[in-house]
């Protein structure tokens, strides 16, 4: 690695999305408070992810990467943290079914709490402010005070994402994954699915498949096996994730351990920016989004920059054109690998591609999110290369800022329940018939 990278070094670069404190001298105290603090996880836990990611990579476990667009500090609830959990682990049971594949959990969850901007300030009736910019920055509250970047924020969120993560621990160490009764999955929404059988043969042999296990094994499946779960978030807020980034004991390299891992957003992704120059730099597996503006000659100076040694498990493209793009915008990019002969993790988001206004409110299309999803299988296939993962923003509860799924959800209905302080994610129900529609296109897949 260039001798010249260091956990600061970014500071010398062009700056995306940058912050501006009006009180240096406080967030300079946070931050010399927060480096100090213990870390959320560990080397050997981000390492173990690692190798997971490459044999994903090759086609040996599949990636299922989901949770909000941005967690609010109003949302730490234990209610909502065991629902996000639930959907996240019952969507991977239905993949694990369908693919035959292990399916690693990696939660946008303890610590996704700041958002890139397409337009840092708000106009509302005449008074701009600046935007809401995630919890670790502002607040959303349409007033000086609220919008005001505040360094104390910094502190909060750690604490959050430290507050949430050990409940994490706690649930999964304890067992909680509670697989035995699909009947109790609330799947009302099947009987408004035209696919309602297949979707009731899939819940009635994964019933059976751990009857089955646990007549063999004589123990309940939870104690058969503890589920792991990962943590992840946007790397976005560049003095805070410096704090983050430690050297560990008996192993080189630096660790940001604040989450297993870390992805750059698809508007701080310049080669030559800050956040690409501090990627590069630690030993995380990191994803980067590319949006519909990246070439194939930039991608592969990401490619080069942030992963030269071609590690597998390094690095996860996470792909996101919009379901009319996808097909212009893809194959050149699989193309250009190929060639490169670059080992990376391919990853479908097919959520911040297909966004749109309507009554007033950003929302997604069940329809675009599934085409775009699907148009990503067929094309890796076609080009010989494989879909390795998908990436959702999805909630444990029944919120409408999605319109489709089974229940039609439709554009009035977004008036009804709608929660996200920024995008829209896929409720319960819609997430868990998104995991049936993967799991019937990757029909045993690692079984093959
Ligand atoms: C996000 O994942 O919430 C996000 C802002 O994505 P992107 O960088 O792909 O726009
Ligand atoms: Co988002």
């Amino acid at each position: 690695m260039d001798a010249a990278w260091s956990p600061s070094s970014w500071q010398t670069k062009p700056m995306a999305q940058a912050v501006e404190y009006p009180d240096q001298a406080a967030l300079e105290r946070v931050l010399r408070e927060l480096s100090c603090l213990p870390p959320l996880v560990t080397s050997w836990e981000i390492e173990r992810l690692k190798a997971q990611l490459a044999e994903a990579s090759g086609g040996q476990r599949f990636l299922l990467q989901g949770g909000d667009c941005a967690e609010s500090f109003e949302e730490c609830r234990s209610d909502v943290i065991v629902n996000k959990l639930k959907i996240l682990l019952k969507m991977s049971l239905v993949l694990v079914h369908g693919t035959g594949c292990n399916v690693i959990r990696l939660g946008r969850i303890a610590g996704q709490y700041a958002k890139p901007r397409s337009c840092l300030t708000e106009t509302r009736q005449g008074v701009t402010l600046p935007s809401f910019r995630g919890w670790l920055i502002n607040r959303p509250g349409f007033t000086v005070e609220e919008r005001t970047p505040d360094p104390e924020l910094l502190l909060r969120g750690y604490e959050r994402a430290a507050l949430t993560i050990n409940f994490i621990r706690g649930l999964v160490e304890g067992g909680f994954a509670d697989f035995h009764h699909p009947e109790l999955w609330d799947l009302d929404f099947v009987n408004h699915s035209p696919h309602a059988d297949e979707y009731r043969r899939i819940v009635q042999a994964i019933g059976g498949s751990i009857r089955f296990l646990e007549t063999v094994a004589d123990r309940r499946l939870d104690e058969i096996t503890r589920v792991e779960f990962y943590t992840s978030h946007e790397g976005l807020h560049l003095l805070y994730e410096q704090a983050q980034t430690r050297q560990v004991p008996r192993r080189p390299g630096w660790y940001n351990l604040a989450a297993h891992f870390l992805w750059i957003g698809d508007r701080t992704r310049d080669p030559n920016g800050a956040h690409v120059e501090y990627f590069r730099g630690i030993a995380n597996p990191i994803g980067v989004k590319l949006g519909p503006s990246i070439t194939p000659e930039e991608l592969l100076d990401l490619v080069r920059i942030l992963n030269p040694q071609n590690e597998p498990g390094r690095l996860t493209l996470i792909h996101r054109f919009g379901v009319s793009r996808i097909d212009s915008c893809l194959p050149p990019l699989i193309e250009a690998i190929q060639r490169a002969g670059g080992v990376v993790l391919w990853c479908c988001d097919p959520m911040h591609g297909n966004t749109i206004a309507a009554a007033g409110r950003k929302t997604r299309s069940f329809d675009d999110i599934l085409g775009e999803l699907e148009r990503a299988f067929d094309i890796h296939k076609r080009l010989g290369s494989r879909l390795g993962g998908v990436h959702f923003e999805l909630t444990g509860e029944n919120v409408t800022e999605c319109i489709g799924g089974a229940r039609k959800l439709t554009e009035e209905d977004l008036q009804r329940d709608y929660r996200s302080d920024v995008d829209p994610r896929l409720n319960y129900e819609q997430a868990l018939e998104m995991a049936f529609v993967i799991a019937s296109r990757l029909q045993g897949r690692c079984r093959q």
